[in-house]
């Protein structure tokens, strides 16, 4: 062990050395040291205090974990009290507040020009974070006390919490800090912090915050200050409290000072001059509010001159001299006056919130979406109850938390209807199927439906719109609202009806003239023709979006065996569990949707691109997989695999488990395992089901054989190929559903793993990764005659 001075030296170093890395990672964000050696250093100062425990100090940054947890927070009388800001929300609110401190001010101001304009006054600019108020007092350096704001004047001790924070330095670098320092600003949590936290507490089964003030007021006002030290929060000073010592005299140069000792201050700090230049700061933050890192909901402006700051003094509990520029409230209350269900194309019926009409960031809301029940489960939501909602960016706003204490006496609880709100159906609550060991459970899902389907005319209005879609049939001319149309008017009932649709019927309907009729009836001709894939999209499975549909075409080929394909061999194709495969299955196990589709094909609807069971599907089947998908008890992978190699088919397999002689003699396999296998197939519903799906499968075509053929089948099998710039022979899609074909994957993003890039005119930086990546470029030229090459060889 090294003596204690020894000791004692190395502990200073490493703590200096540490306290280095923290501020450059945390202050001034450019790392200087890989992450693992930073974390050597603090290992060996844990280990030296641990040897030494006599000299460990608060100040240490071992220290930040978060000590014992207290019972309640001590009080902090704020010597200097911690006072507020005015506002200014309309850009003459902030002139105002100029033209008032340059009268303040009255002859302090140095004469601008000969008109007697008066000089600018300068203005210090920050923007306005969205967090809590917290004071620091250090004194000879030394961080000693970290406080609330509280009512101003009294404010909470959360000295122990504070320490927990990685940018607020322990004690303070360099040299000429005042003797008593109290720094202020504030605590607040980045936007990436938030949605980490908010993602930790949901996975543990946790509450999530409603936003990042809220996460940031809750993890530091906790008694455990082990908790605030697993929160993501940060500090950022903007001023000063009580001082014994030298500051500047500016404003700007005070928060340069506090920066040189190492506080962190905000990066988009300014100087300006006049209130035009104010007013250009504030759009220009305004402008990039939803790109910076964390939340904000104003800048504010301070005079510069801290003599200034002194003549112009305090009216109430607000400054004189500072003001709060606030952007437009993205957060407001209102009251929900009813909950409405909407029903969407898959008969998913949803609650909407009406509102009482609300600006929220210049815009009036008077709807919110409820997501589902669940959703109205966590807010505790009650109609009647007063709500805050929020609006961000140009996403839909949402509710985001009651405000219980405001909740009347008649608030009403909010009920899913028992029948659909459109057409009368029962609701049903979305079941989900969950299969293991053989067994099938059932949970309930968050999603509730109207049975109805077709006959629902909501369900029937959006699957049709889904149906003519732009990637389904692409009926060009046929918007939401003339389909609408031809479903109020009892024209079309089902999409096969739109190609039975006559000239005399669509040119009766409002709107439509000779011209108009003759071009809609021409686009639905014209999409008589879709592939496989594209109509399968077009159905609206639930569930089944294109890459699913796309995959169902490819692998089982036609659609005659995807309407027959038995869950159980749906999930033999990758990415299809056991839910999708039960909505496929149920979906064409409907006799309405079976008419609808028998009078599709009736009606001229020809399939492109029908084929054979693809090698994808043929070859991913070995009885040893089959084995294992029975998902039998105690018959594992390992299992399956020895049955198979002794059986060599479902029949001997079967055969064998009900013949106690030979299933003992088996080789590999444990008592528990042999007597599961025995019970399984002594069950004649397994029997039955598992000789249903082999038949099933041998019927679509599939033949035993090893693993190592997969997907071999294809030219592109297992290539990853990526798509840039423009193509002028045909649109990316098209591009992309020819690589598709051939079996290649069609990926977003270069890679060491891409294979190949084909670059077209406009192409940036995927093609610079890729030459960087010295991968194969094909020009358009180069990629047509590979596809022409690739396809004749199939
Ligand atoms: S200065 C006497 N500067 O806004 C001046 N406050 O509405 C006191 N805030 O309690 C505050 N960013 O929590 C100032 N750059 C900033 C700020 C800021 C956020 C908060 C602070 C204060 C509240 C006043």
């Amino acid at each position: 062990m090294p003596d204690v001075q020894t000791a004692a030296q190395r502990i200073s170093q490493l703590r200096s050395q540490i306290d280095a890395h923290n501020h450059r990672y945390y202050v001034l964000d450019e790392p200087s040291v890989p992450d693992a050696e930073y974390d050597r250093l603090f290992r060996e100062l844990q280990a030296l205090e641990a040897e030494h425990p006599q000299l460990v100090t608060a100040q240490s940054p071992t220290q930040r974990v978060g000590g014992a947890a207290l019972a309640a927070f001590g009080e902090v009388r704020h010597e200097v009290p911690m006072l507020s800001l005015g506002n200014a929300f309309a850009e003459d609110d902030l002139l105002d507040f100029d033209r008032r401190v340059r009268e303040g001010l009255g002859d302090l101001l140095p004469a601008a020009d000969l008109f007697g304009g008066g000089a600018p006054v300068e203005y210090c600019c920050e923007p306005k974070l969205d967090g809590l108020a917290v004071s620091l007092l250090y004194r000879d350096g030394v961080l000693v006390r970290g406080a609330t704001r509280g009512d101003g004047s009294t404010g909470e001790d959360i000295s122990s919490n504070v320490r927990t924070l990685r940018n607020v330095p322990l004690q303070l670098q360099g040299e000429g800090y005042p003797a008593v320092l109290e720094v202020r600003g504030e605590v607040f949590m980045s936007k990436a912090g938030f949605e980490a936290l908010n993602a930790r507490q949901l996975a543990s089964g946790g509450k999530p915050f409603a936003n990042p003030r809220n996460a940031a007021a809750g993890s530091l006002r906790q008694l455990d200050p082990k908790i605030t030290a697993s929160r993501p929060l940060e500090f950022c000073c903007y001023g000063i409290g009580q001082v014994e010592g030298e500051l500047a005299a500016t404003q700007v140069g005070i928060l340069q000072q506090l920066k040189g000792w190492g506080l962190p201050i905000s990066r988009e700090l300014k100087k300006v001059e006049g209130a035009e230049q104010c007013l250009a700061y504030y759009r220009d933050i305004g402008e990039r509010r939803s790109s910076l890192a964390y939340e904000i909901d104003g800048v504010v402006f301070k005079v510069n001159d801290i003599g200034y700051q002194r003549e112009l003094g305090f009216r109430a509990r607000e400054p004189r001299w500072a003001i709060a520029h606030k952007f437009p409230a993205s957060e407001e209350l209102t009251e929900l006056l009813d909950v409405e269900f909407q029903v969407g194309r898959t008969g998913a019926v949803t609650p909407v919130a009406r509102l009482k009409p609300v600006q929220v960031a210049g815009v009036t809301v008077s709807n919110a979406t409820l997501h589902n029940m669940d959703e109205v489960a966590r807010l505790g939501l009650m109609i009647g109850d007063t709500v805050i909602i929020r609006r961000a960016g140009d996403v839909i706003p949402q509710v985001v938390q009651v405000v219980t204490e405001r909740r009347p006496a008649d608030a009403r609880p909010v009920h899913i209807p028992e029948q659909c709100p459109v057409c009368g159906s029962a609701v049903e609550r979305t079941q989900l199927v969950k299969r293991s060991k053989g067994r099938e459970t059932l949970s309930e899902g968050a999603v509730y439906r109207c049975v109805g389907r077709l006959s629902c005319q909501a369900q029937l209005k959006q699957a049709i719109i889904h149906f003519v879609s732009r990637r389904a049939l692409d009926i060009e001319g046929l918007g939401d609202k003339i389909v609408e149309q031809l479903v109020d008017v009892g024209l079309v009932a089902s999409p096969a009806d739109l190609f039975t649709l006559t000239y005399e019927q669509v040119v009766a309907l409002e709107g439509f003239a000779e011209l108009s009729t003759r071009n809609l009836l021409t686009a639905i001709d014209a999409s008589r023709k879709p592939t496989l894939a594209r109509f399968i999209y077009a159905l609206g499975i639930p569930d089944v979006g294109e890459e699913t549909a796309k995959l169902l075409a490819r692998a089982l080929g036609s659609l005659a065996r995807i309407e027959q394909a038995l869950p159980e061999v749906l999930t033999w194709l990758p990415d299809i569990g056991a839910e999708v495969a039960y909505e496929i299955h149920n979906f064409f196990a409907d006799s309405h949707n079976r008419q609808v589709l028998r009078q599709l094909l009736e009606r001229g609807i020809q399939l492109q691109g029908e084929g054979e069971l693809h090698a994808e599907f043929s070859a991913c089947t070995t009885l040893a997989a089959f084995i294992d998908k029975l998902q039998i008890p105690f018959i594992a992978s390992t299992g399956a695999e020895k049955l198979a190699a002794q059986t060599g088919s479902l029949q001997a397999l079967i055969e064998l488990s009900q013949d106690w002689l030979s299933l003992s003699a088996l080789k590999g396999l444990n008592e528990k395992a042999r007597q599961s296998l025995r019970d399984y197939f002594a069950n004649p519903a397994n029997v039955a089901k598992a000789c249903l799906v082999e038949a099933q499968l041998r019927d679509f075509g599939m033949h035993w054989q090893s693993q190592k053929q997969v997907i071999q089948g294809l030219p592109l099998a297992g290539q990853t190929w990526v798509l840039t710039g423009t193509l002028e022979a045909m649109s990316r899609d098209q591009a992309k559903q020819q690589l598709e074909a051939l079996g290649a994957k069609v990926a977003g993003s270069v890679s060491a793993r891409t294979h190949c890039v084909v670059a077209g005119p406009g192409a940036g930086s995927k093609l610079d990764k890729a030459t960087e990546l010295a991968l194969p470029v094909l020009d358009e030229a180069a990629f047509l005659e590979r596809l022409a090459e690739l396809q004749a060889n199939e």
